[in-house]
């Protein structure tokens, strides 16, 4: 048996939050997995987890939506007067010097589970771009090393896994080689977990060694940079800008100057890009500001009717969506990080959640048995002093793979992929034939290593052959 005193003060701990039922079948197991499972419950938050059972497991713990809130105001995608063509030109000049200076980073969140998309292994390495197939993270490297080559400077990638798929990622970067990036260059980190509750606030486990947990969410990111040493990688290399992506988005610009430089000109600490929403119930987060702090309101939770309300010239009134893309400042995430940390709220979701019985027997729930909590990013939002959004367009930067089939899904996004391609082809003078209904009439693939924006596209123009109907088209 593992050190007496250890268990007992675990046990002592564990009685002090009702929770004494997780060293039930301690005596069954063998001195690894013994030290394992007390490993486990020690790292478990004493101090919270009463308040949060009472808070989030019993009740709806959630803050009401609050009574008054309105739209948050945006830089628009496209610049409208001289004088924001004058901001925005001034921007992404900074924005460039900032990435040559090496003070920007990327950094993607992958630590979902990718359940709606039947996916086997982590989200990142489903194929997706129309002709080579190449994974999302194959995407992104490329990306970030087409980015380095551009500005002279070794850019730094963080990736956030989750426990559940950290080791099948590091393999697949490992078997990838980095996909030409330096490894040295490359961080990957685990995020945190958070124990699953039983309706009644007695965590479960998930066998007799074993606690049931799940990743704590992608608001979990803010901890873990700090926890796992990457935030103090930042700071040895010099990073002061953080472009935070989401796993499933093969358009995001990874690291996009006028971005960056909007970011910095203000003095925002965490920024975001957001889009025109498809309709008043799109699925996406609603910015919003609240108290005059920008928030994301979800669409679930954001009242019907104020979803639908419209201005005189029958815009929505709340018609920016979220998209999982933010600036986010190294300064800040210290910040949140200093003096014993920081809690983001947290969301509960009822599931279904296998776990051992009293009498150590396996339980496959058939209904939602359980509570799961999660912290989302975007909740750190109001705490930073400024934030900035920045309006995309959906043709530019948004073609998540969520789904099987249908919204959102891998074959929209193959087709989003294609039709950027062929309207950056066009504007800089490149014929792509289209078909009646106006769609591109080929099947177009943009390497990274060939364009990064539509401006990017012009000098290579000429070195394009004719495209023909029927035609697949690589470029690189
Ligand atoms: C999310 C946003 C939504 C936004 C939409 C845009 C939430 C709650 N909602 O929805 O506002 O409009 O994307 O695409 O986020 N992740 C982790 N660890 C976790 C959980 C998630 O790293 O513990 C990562 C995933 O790998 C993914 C990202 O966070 O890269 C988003 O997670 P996902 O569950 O796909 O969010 P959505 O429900 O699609």
């Amino acid at each position: 048996m593992a050190d007496q005193t250890r268990f007992d003060k675990v046990l002592t701990q564990c009685k002090q939050i009702g929770q004494e039922h997780l060293l039930a079948f301690y005596a069954q197991l063998d001195a690894q997995q013994q030290d394992a499972l007390l490993e486990q419950i020690e790292k478990l938050d004493f101090k919270h987890i009463p308040a949060w059972v009472e808070q989030y497991v019993k009740k709806d713990g959630m803050l009401a939506i609050p009574t008054s809130f309105e739209p948050a105001p945006s830089y628009p995608a496209q610049p409208k007067t001289a004088e924001q063509k004058d901001t925005y030109r001034k921007a992404h000049q900074l924005g460039e010097t900032l990435l040559r200076q090496g003070k920007a980073a990327g950094f993607v969140v992958a630590g979902g589970q990718g359940t709606r998309l039947g996916f086997d292994g982590p989200k990142g390495n489903y194929p997706t771009s129309p002709i080579k197939k190449k994974t999302l993270f194959t995407i992104f490297a490329e990306s970030i090393l087409a980015a380095s080559k551009k500005y002279n400077v070794d850019i730094p990638w963080y990736v956030m896994t989750s426990p559940l798929n950290y080791q099948a990622t590091v393999d697949s970067f490992e078997k990838a080689n980095y996909f030409g990036l330096k490894k040295s260059n490359v961080v990957i980190f685990i995020q945190g977990t958070m124990p699953n509750f039983a309706f009644d606030g007695t965590i479960f486990m998930a066998d007799k060694g074993t606690l049931a947990t799940s990743p704590d969410g992608h608001g979990g990111s803010l901890k873990a940079l700090a926890d796992s040493g990457a935030l103090a990688d930042m700071k040895k290399r010099g990073i002061e800008y953080l472009s935070y992506w989401q796993v499933d988005n093969p358009l995001v610009h990874v690291l996009d100057p006028l971005f960056i430089g909007l970011h910095a000109m203000d003095g925002a600490q965490m920024s975001s890009k957001a889009l025109l929403k498809a309709g008043p119930l799109e699925k996406v987060g609603n910015f919003c500001l609240v108290d005059g702090k920008v928030t994301v309101i979800e669409y679930s939770d954001l009242p019907d009717e104020q979803a639908h309300r419209t201005n005189a010239d029958g815009s929505l009134v709340f018609e920016l969506g979220s998209i999982g893309i933010h600036m986010i400042s190294v300064s800040f995430i210290e910040t949140l990080n200093a003096g014993g940390g920081f809690a983001l709220p947290f969301h509960k979701a009822i599931k279904k959640i296998p776990h051992i019985d009293a009498k150590g027997n396996p339980v496959s729930p058939d209904k939602p048995n359980g509570v799961k909590l999660e912290t989302f990013v975007f909740d750190a939002l109001p705490m930073a002093k400024k934030s900035i959004i920045l309006e995309t367009l959906r043709s530019e930067e948004f073609a998540p793979v969520k789904n099987a089939t249908g919204v959102d899904s891998a074959e929209v996004t193959y087709q989003m992929m294609i039709d950027r391609a062929a309207c950056w082809l066009e504007a800089a003078g490149v014929q792509v034939p289209r078909k009646a209904d106006g769609r591109p009439d080929c099947v177009l693939e943009m390497a990274p290593s060939f364009a990064l924006f539509k401006d990017d596209v012009q000098s290579k123009a000429s070195s394009v052959s004719t495209i023909r109907s029927g035609d697949s088209v690589y470029l690189e």
